[in-house]
């Protein structure tokens, strides 16, 4: 299935709808939660200029564990509060790094990544895991970004059954 490119420029909010759109048709029908995490992923990675890893991390136990993502190789497992997905998973909100040699903790699964933002995935008040976008451009994301995030991970929560994934033990 292909993906229109989205075009970059100071309209990030009309990028943001342009998204939700073309997520909407991905997420018709469909209700698995890895299958739209992983298309999910996909779409972003393709359509927002300027990244180099786009995934998700699930909650299990008190870890996060490697889910559907699109980009080089990267760690499986981590705790929660550690680098800039724990932290955004322990905090419960988005969290935005313009320079990850700056953040303390930070976990380097690819060299080339100098910014990130992490989006927690929260339902009913239960962590169910973050989104995680890392970019080789310093500053990559702002508040456009993360505001824009929340409503495309909004709108995967409410299309997908993501519950058994996320809290099964293995
Ligand atoms: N940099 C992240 C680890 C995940 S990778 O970027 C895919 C962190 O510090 O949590």
């Amino acid at each position: 299935m292909s993906v229109a490119p989205v075009t970059s420029g100071p309209d990030k909010p009309g990028t943001f709808a342009e998204l939700r759109q073309q997520l909407a048709g991905l997420l018709e029908g469909e209700r698995n939660g890895v299958a739209n995490c992983a298309n999910t992923a996909a779409l972003i990675y393709h359509a927002l200029p300027g990244l180099n890893w786009a995934g998700f991390y699930f909650l299990r136990d008190d870890e996060l564990v490697l889910g559907p993502f699109q980009g080089k190789t990267a760690c499986v497992r981590i705790p929660l509060g550690r680098g800039v997905c724990g932290t955004a998973a322990a905090r419960r909100e988005t969290v935005v790094v313009p320079d990850v040699h700056a953040f303390p903790g930070h976990i380097a699964c690819d060299a080339d990544s100098r910014s990130e933002i992490v989006v927690p995935l929260i339902r009913g008040g239960r962590l169910l895991g973050v989104l995680d976008l890392d970019s080789p451009r310093p500053d990559r994301f702002d508040q456009d970004d993360a505001r824009g995030l929340e409503t495309l991970v909004a709108q995967l929560l409410e299309a997908s059954d993501l519950e058994c994934p996320a809290t099964s033990t293995s």
